[in-house]
């Protein structure tokens, strides 16, 4: 559901629950009905809350790969997610979406480009198969890239389904694995 539909609903709940407790008052405050129906009109901020949050990433201590300069990376990823997430969900406008996008995809390859640069210095043993991945990844965002031209709204969804899955699944599986390697190397 859009922004727009959902805002509309919740108005519309919103609206009846007023209406049924101002009746509910006038028939007689003695009803425990019309207490039901305050509760729950009581609850709705709480409730929409709870429902958008769901929409965003959340950061978990268990995606940390125990390198702290790598899961700072990794967490400024998530928040540039959450902030395409934003500017899809709130309708901000192409030129924001698609700076919000390009900033993401930017800082992804910083990031790559940061953690090939590690595991190549130390020698890890996995990092022909790890790039490969990064790689695939970056081609397959640049065909996304280029479906926004003709679509906008469909390679974008397209986009942050993809690039969400992908990251939280990358980091918190290939990236784990060269974890206790470059620990024990001394990255930090
Ligand atoms: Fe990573
Ligand atoms: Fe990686």
């Amino acid at each position: 559901m859009n922004q727009n539909a959902s805002m509309f609903g919740f108005s519309l709940i919103i609206l009846t629950l007023i209406v049924a407790v101002i009746l509910g008052f006038m028939a007689g405050p003695t009803s425990p009905l019309t207490w039901i129906l305050l509760a729950a009109l009581l609850a709705i901020p709480f409730l929409y809350r709870k429902l958008a949050a769901k929409d965003f990433l959340q950061w978990k201590s268990e995606y940390s790969v125990g390198i702290d300069s790598i899961d700072q990376q990794h967490k400024k990823l998530v928040n540039l997610i959450n902030q395409l997430q934003t500017a899809v969900k709130y309708s901000t406008g192409e030129e924001f979406e698609r700076e919000a996008l390009d900033e993401l995809v930017g800082y992804t390859k910083t990031h790559f480009s940061y953690e090939e640069g590690l595991m190549e210095q130390n020698g890890y043993p996995d990092f022909d198969a790890h790039k490969a991945q990064h790689v695939k990844m970056i081609k397959q965002v640049e065909e996304v890239l280029a479906e926004y031209e003709k679509d906008s709204d469909t390679a974008m969804n397209n986009a942050l389904n993809y690039l969400s899955d992908w990251l939280i699944n990358h980091i918190n599986g290939t990236d784990k694995q060269y974890s206790r390697f470059l620990i024990d190397k001394g990255v930090k």
